[in-house]
């Protein structure tokens, strides 16, 4: 019986891997820490490990990983900007569960920008104190806005035919337009001068490392809201948090953070955050953060836990591995995954 680790798990997570660990024959070790290279020697004995969003799959924890025997590495997520490929090309398979529910990620958006816009966050609070002031309420129709989408990949879409809905017009910005859809392309600068909302739904790259700083936002309109429900470093935090302090920035929705992994996911009710410009964020009141929640729905809990058990089996009955991250090919042309099913 294969023994496979999981790391940063939590109890929703382990709902329906457990509720599917019999018809895949596998035996569960559940760990609450994050992988990293501390925590890497808990693997003996493992024959594949699980991570997670911030885990630190870095070389130092692939060599560990490695030592152990272990060759199998299946993230239970889309991003993988958390894995250094380089160092795990030739040693470590990585799989990914590369769409689990773009409905869940999109309609977290929106639900943030409907939140902040008609300041629910603030009504809830009032009421339950009997306060019955709506002064200071005021939101704007979205109907008439124009959205602005960086990264109309499976999530940017879904949302997109979710602002079409509220009558909204929608400008989009990717390198690989999406053919077949009514969204009108721009380039970048265009996107950033002409939109009232700005939603990030594109990968962690070097090209989209703060795609949102100092300078990109000068170009915004006043007032611009900014969504981030894709990766926190997409933003440079202090541009952001300085352009809400002078007004520039009307609001913000974050579900993600870029210093996001040692904070995320835990309970820290009980203490002083250290984190500054994350505290100072979280203090105003247009700025709504939501702790890297937009994937969890059941429906996405569900499929994560098939794709990633599916991944597993693949691996072990030596089968192609469709989901796994190709490292080769994308640098060298050289894939092996096309005639192999498998980078190496
Ligand atoms: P996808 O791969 O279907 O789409 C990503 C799109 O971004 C592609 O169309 C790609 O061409 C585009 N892109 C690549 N480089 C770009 C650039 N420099 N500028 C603009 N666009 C660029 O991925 P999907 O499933 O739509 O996910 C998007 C992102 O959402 C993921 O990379 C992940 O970081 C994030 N995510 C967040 C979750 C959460 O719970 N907050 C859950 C799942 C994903």
């Amino acid at each position: 019986m294969k023994r496979i680790g999981f790391f940063d798990t939590k109890p929703y997570d382990k709902i329906w891997f457990e509720k599917l660990k019999d018809k895949y024959g596998f035996e569960f070790k559940y760990f609450e820490s994050k992988l990293n290279s501390d925590t890497a020697m808990m693997c003996s004995g493992l024959d594949g490990v699980v991570a997670f969003v911030n885990d630190v799959i870095d070389e130092k924890t692939i060599d560990i990983l490695n030592g152990y025997g272990i060759k199998i590495l299946a993230l239970r997520c889309a991003g993988y900007n958390n894995v250094d490929f380089k160092s795990a090309f030739g040693k470590l398979h990585v799989v990914r569960v590369p769409a689990y529910s773009p409905h869940a990620v999109a309609e977290h958006a929106m639900a943030l920008i409907l939140t902040l816009n008609r300041k629910i966050h603030r009504a809830y609070i009032r009421t339950r104190d009997f306060n019955f002031s709506i002064s200071g309420l005021t939101g704007f129709d979205l109907y008439g806005k124009t959205m602005g989408i960086i990264g109309t990949g499976k999530i940017g879409r879904v949302f997109a035919d979710i602002c079409k809905g509220f009558g909204m017009k929608i400008l989009g910005y990717d390198p690989f337009p999406a053919k077949d859809s009514n969204i009108e392309y721009v380039d970048l600068e265009q996107l950033f001068r002409q939109s009232d909302i700005i939603s990030l739904h594109a990968p962690l790259t070097k090209d989209t490392y703060h795609v949102i700083n100092k300078d990109t936002i000068e170009l915004m309109k006043d007032g611009v809201y900014i969504v981030n429900t894709s990766r926190g470093a997409l933003v440079d935090s202090e541009a952001l948090l300085n352009a809400i302090k002078t007004g520039k920035i009307g609001g913000a929705c974050l579900d993600v953070y870029e210093e996001e992994s040692d904070i995320f996911f835990e309970d820290y009710s009980n203490v002083v955050i250290k984190d500054d410009i994350l505290a100072r964020l979280i203090s105003m009141p247009n700025v709504i953060v939501t702790s890297h929640q937009a994937f969890l729905t059941d429906e996405a809990l569900k499929n994560i836990a098939e794709t990633t058990l599916e991944n597993l089996r693949e691996f072990y009955e030596n089968e192609g591995l469709t989901n796994e991250i190709c490292y080769q090919c994308t640098r060298y042309g050289n894939c092996a995954k096309k005639e192999k099913e498998r980078c190496f």
